[in-house]
């Protein structure tokens, strides 16, 4: 089964809610990054608290491009998010983030794009997905880099859980995700293409479903 997450990068609150509305209707999750400017320069919107009115809505995944982002998840959680992907490239204990978001919901871990599967020092198996960007952290927008699809042949590999990919997703990237093993796919810009949000989405869908077991 593959899922098509829209994404939400947003300096501004109005503008998150702006497009949380227009995916309320198609979507069940959906993906929101955070970014404090530590790690690439870029800034989002940083409050979780208002996200709480939409917590019934959507599957909530917070994709935390944070320094030390164990201090972010009670907070998180809080507001009602229910999956937290951390980064392996700055975090000072991973072993302490998984164990601390575990008991608040899903986690996964995430690899940039320059960085190897073999920065995720917890076994596979205490993660309930791995994000692979195919974009190097920071923006929207970027073109999709196929390379780093190997990473997630090695996970494919080597668990069974879950593999996301994030960045540069549209109507042929998709196609060679799906083919590399990736069950998850976010997508921001190209949701805003030629066609409305929705059959954009319905289009990523229908890219995806030739490659379902
Ligand atoms: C980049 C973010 C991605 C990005 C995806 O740091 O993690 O989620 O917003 O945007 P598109 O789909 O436009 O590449
Ligand atoms: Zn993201």
């Amino acid at each position: 089964m593959f899922e098509i997450l829209p994404g939400i990068l947003e300096k501004d609150w109005k503008e998150i809610e702006r497009k949380l509305e227009i995916y309320r209707p198609f979507a069940k999750s959906i993906h929101v990054d955070f970014l404090d400017g530590k790690f690439a320069p870029n800034t989002t919107f940083l409050d979780p608290a208002p996200f709480a009115r939409y917590a019934q809505d959507f599957l909530l995944e917070a994709h935390m491009m944070l320094e030390d982002p164990i201090n972010y998840l009670k907070p998180f959680a809080d507001a009602g998010f229910r999956r937290f992907i951390g980064h392996v490239d700055k975090m000072p204990d991973q072993g302490a983030f998984v164990a601390a978001a575990e008991l608040l919901g899903e986690v996964g871990l995430r690899i940039d794009a320059g960085t190897p599967v073999e920065a995720i020092k917890v076994r596979l198996d205490d993660l309930d997905t791995i994000l692979v960007m195919t974009v190097k952290a920071g923006f929207s927008g970027q073109s999709f880099m196929e390379q780093h699809l190997d990473k997630v042949k090695q996970l494919v590999a080597k668990t069974t859980i879950p593999i996301e990919v994030d960045g540069g997703v549209n109507e042929s990237t998709i196609k060679v995700g799906c083919m590399a093993g990736a069950r998850r796919f976010v997508a921001t810009s190209f949701l805003f293409g030629i066609e409305t949000p929705d059959k954009q989405y319905q289009l990523l869908k229908e890219c995806a479903r030739p490659f379902e077991a």
